[in-house]
């Protein structure tokens, strides 16, 4: 059965079922040669199917409570492929140029302003190699509890401005009675804005589309875009 579970940390729920974006990551683990990682891990459940696949998996969380869960439901047979990281990305992570075959952020990019996605996706292209690939999904302005922000953000879409989802003060166009889970500015993304962003730091867009993803609570459903799915990969010549 779907359940939420609420972060400790008050980013958020962590989910308890794969969406569509991170089935096609640990898809993609199958076949990997270098490790991958996982941005806001949160409790595991890409991390832990990614182990399943084979891959050898870098578990990122800025709260260490999450990581420590991860810590203590990994299988024995997996967990000599586990690295848990704790820290916030991007500042807070270091990897060497062209050591991972992917990257995973489950509703974690939202949480992020302009410029630090900026610096993250150009970090995530370093840290990739050539024929890595990149794995986002990512809550759009149209979820019901934020309808109220979807005119101002297409007035500033049609402005064409950077980052026409940011939301400084989520209390002035919400009044959602679970508002205290979420931190008070969220980053609303949609396909446009990440394909953009993407391609900004190098990386070759393979799919970037609006969707409901299949384990979204029925409160936020809207009109059939409340998320943002990206799938983009380092081209092999850069
Ligand atoms: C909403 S949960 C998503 C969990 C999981 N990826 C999923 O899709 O269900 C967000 C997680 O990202 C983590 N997080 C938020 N901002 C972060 C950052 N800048 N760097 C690393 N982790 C972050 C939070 O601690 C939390 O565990």
């Amino acid at each position: 059965m779907h359940r939420r579970i609420p972060t400790r940390n008050q980013t958020g729920w962590a989910s308890n079922q794969l969406n569509e974006v991170s089935e096609r990551f640990v898809a993609h683990c199958r076949s990997v040669s270098l490790p991958v990682l996982d941005i806001g891990a949160a409790f595991g459940l890409a991390s832990l199917a990614a182990l399943d696949s084979g891959a050898t998996v870098i578990a990122n969380d800025l709260e260490p409570a999450h990581l420590a869960e991860i810590a203590s439901a990994v299988p024995p047979a997996h967990a000599a492929r586990l690295i848990l990281i704790p820290g916030r990305f991007p500042r807070q992570l270091r990897f060497a140029a062209n050591s991972l075959s992917a990257v995973h952020a489950s509703n974690v990019f939202h949480f992020l302003t302009g410029p630090q996605l900026e610096l993250g996706l150009s970090s995530i292209a370093h840290w990739l190699a050539p024929g890595g690939r990149l794995f986002v999904q990512a809550a759009t302005p149209w979820q019901k509890p934020f309808q109220a922000f979807v005119p101002v953000f297409e007035e500033r879409q049609a402005l064409r401005a950077p980052w026409p989802g940011w939301m400084e003060n989520t209390k002035e166009y919400s009044s959602h009675r679970r508002l205290s889970q979420i931190p008070p500015s969220l980053h609303l993304l949609d396909s446009q804005t990440l394909r953009h962003a993407a391609e900004a730091a190098g990386l070759a867009v393979e799919d970037a589309w609006l969707y409901r993803r299949r384990d979204l609570p029925a409160s936020l459903f809207l009109d059939g875009r409340e998320c943002a799915g990206l799938i983009a990969g380092k081209p092999r010549k850069s």
